[in-house]
């Protein structure tokens, strides 16, 4: 089947951006959500792509040369995705295989934690190949146990959200090991598909920095602040469930001196008098979108601002955006604009980014959707 595009989108596609947005098709016959076509301009052959007429990304390039699309092309992704990761096996038990398009398998996630894997299977197109994936992933790896984690974002695509067990048997609660800590994760009932893998190597980088009191702040299972292992902690986090997970790791790492409070950030800091040598800042997406980003930025330097007024001079301060809405310049720009009301001065310490389980390419500058900034206060 041929899909015609418009020249904005066979720009895009010829820096090798996969995606095609529903107002840059310019004709494409009866489709069902998730078939495989030809992306055409003027009748030169672009790419081959998922294509769903139900979302707003129409079409998702699975590859820029004519390719069969069958068994052996998912292997050899999956084998490559593998192979790209085999490093991070000498300091964890749990990364991510898979990552979408930036493994080349538009809508796939795949997380490995120990023999268990749990997998996302977020477009139309990916979903249409799920029994012979799980196959694939059966034969390469041979987990104990694969799961199935249904994330909203399937909606988009016309699909139910299911979370199931797809293969195995799958025990709710994991044991990370990360380096020297461990983590307990519920691979089941946890947020995302259970661990934020992706600051694997920003836990261990801000975490050199911890010394007399740090302030984990959004904390989830307490990564940072453990990694930290200061004289006392305090982690702010607005989940009961992660909260008790942040108290279970405490236990597993042996961090003794820690208070967890169950709070919202935001009203945490209107009341909060301790000071601290270190803070870490990871808030959730605020703005998922550019239209969101306004009242994003008035949060984030509302953060900022509080967070300064706790951080002793020769403390540093961690800033991390999961959203490429807001980047590392507006991180940096936000520390300007909040050092001049502290009356500080900030040295950037570190630039920091997703881990390599994450892979950002280049050619998708969306996929650098984790970026952080670790400051000094002076
Ligand atoms: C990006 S995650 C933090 C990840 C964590 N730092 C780590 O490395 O594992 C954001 C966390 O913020 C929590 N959260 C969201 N809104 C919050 C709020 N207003 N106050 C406190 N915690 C909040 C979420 O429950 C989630 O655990």
């Amino acid at each position: 089947m041929r899909v015609e595009i418009d020249k904005n989108a066979y720009e895009k596609l010829k820096k090798r951006f996969p995606w095609v947005y529903k107002n840059e098709i310019l004709n494409a016959p009866k489709c069902n959500p998730g078939d495989i076509v030809d992306l055409v301009y003027k009748d030169e052959y672009v790419a081959t792509a998922f294509f769903n007429p139900l979302s707003k990304i129409s079409a998702r390039v699975i590859s820029f040369e004519r390719v069969d699309i069958n068994k052996n092309f998912f292997e050899e992704r999956i084998k490559k995705a593998i192979e790209k990761r085999k490093a991070l096996e000498k300091i964890t038990n749990s990364y991510r295989l898979i990552h979408s398009e930036a493994d080349f398998l538009p809508g796939l996630i795949v997380d490995k934690y120990g023999e268990y894997l749990v997998t996302s299977f977020n477009t139309a197109g990916i979903d249409n190949f799920k029994g012979l994936i799980v196959e694939i992933l059966i034969d390469l790896l041979n987990p104990k146990g694969i799961y199935e984690k249904g994330d909203k974002i399937r909606e988009k695509e016309g699909l139910e959200v299911i979370s199931q067990k797809l293969y195995g048997e799958i025990e709710d609660e994991f044991i990370i090991i990360e380096n020297d800590k461990k983590f307990l994760t519920n691979l089941i009932t946890g947020q995302k598909t259970g661990f934020f893998l992706d600051q694997r190597k920003n836990r261990k980088i801000v975490g050199e920095y911890g010394n007399k009191k740090t302030l984990d702040l959004f904390a989830n299972a307490g990564g940072f602040g453990i990694y930290a292992n200061a004289s006392y902690t305090k982690f702010v986090e607005i989940s009961a469930s992660a909260c008790s997970l942040i108290e279970k790791n405490c236990e597993l790492n042996n961090l003794k001196n820690y208070e967890i409070v169950r709070a919202d950030v935001f009203k945490f800091l209107e009341k909060e008098k301790d000071t601290y040598d270190l803070i870490i800042i990871d808030p959730p997406a605020f703005a998922k979108n550019k239209n969101a980003k306004k009242n994003a930025l008035k949060g984030w330097k509302y953060l900022i601002v509080n967070s300064l007024k706790l951080l002793e001079k020769g403390g540093y301060l961690a800033l991390f955006s999961c959203s490429h809405s807001i980047n590392q310049k507006d991180l940096l720009d936000l520390a300007l604009s909040s050092s001049i009301i502290d009356n500080s001065y900030l040295e950037v310490i570190e630039f920091l980014k997703q881990d390599v389980d994450h892979p950002y390419m280049i050619n998708i500058p969306n996929s650098l959707y984790l970026t952080g900034v670790l400051l000094r206060k002076n």
